[in-house]
């Protein structure tokens, strides 16, 4: 018998890719980099929305509650721009935060981009979800997940 493929969020934080202003690259960072690291087939559940609270809120609620998405990563909005909130909607919807997701993407993108500096991007979970916060750079997007992934399917076991 063979199982479903497992459901992801991926979630794009942007204005510009929102208005079709430039097209969304930090998604398909997501979906090349998860392909590389997973060794089954998985599903991406897309939502693709402004640097908004409530629609942040909202996607992440969604992805976690209704599509029952064991993991949701998000790209963008991490930074301390005025309209960077990516961070603040995930704590919003979030029971627990895991502050050592944060601490370690930093930490490891630190070696490579002293900028890496300005990401305030976090993970916590909600449910049996887990939601990572990544920075919006899709050079950035593969560095972050790469560090933080082998703590991921622990994760979402203990959850679960
Ligand atoms: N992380 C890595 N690994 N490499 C980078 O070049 N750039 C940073 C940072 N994190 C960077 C990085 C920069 S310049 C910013 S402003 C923040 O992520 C926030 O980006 P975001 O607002 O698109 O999430």
């Amino acid at each position: 018998m063979t199982s479903a493929p497992v459901r992801i969020g991926v979630v794009t934080v942007s204005d510009r890719a929102f208005r079709g202003i430039y097209a969304d690259q930090g998604g398909p960072g997501i979906e090349a980099a998860l392909t590389r690291i997973l060794a089954s087939p998985w599903q991406p559940v897309r939502r693709l929305v402004p640097d908004e609270r409530p629609a942040i809120e909202a996607a992440l609620r969604e992805l976690a509650d209704t599509e029952c998405c064991p993991l949701i990563v998000t790209t963008g909005g991490t930074g301390p721009a005025p309209r960077d909130v990516t961070p603040e909607a995930t704590e919003a919807v979030c029971e627990r935060v895991l502050p050592g997701f944060g601490e370690l993407m930093r930490a490891d993108s630190l070696r490579a981009a002293p900028t890496a500096i300005l990401s305030r991007q976090l993970a916590g979970t909600r449910g049996r979800s887990l939601i990572v916060n990544l920075p919006g750079k899709p050079s950035a997007i593969a560095e972050c997940l790469a560090a933080v992934f082998p703590a991921v399917p622990y994760c979402i076991d203990l959850i679960g």
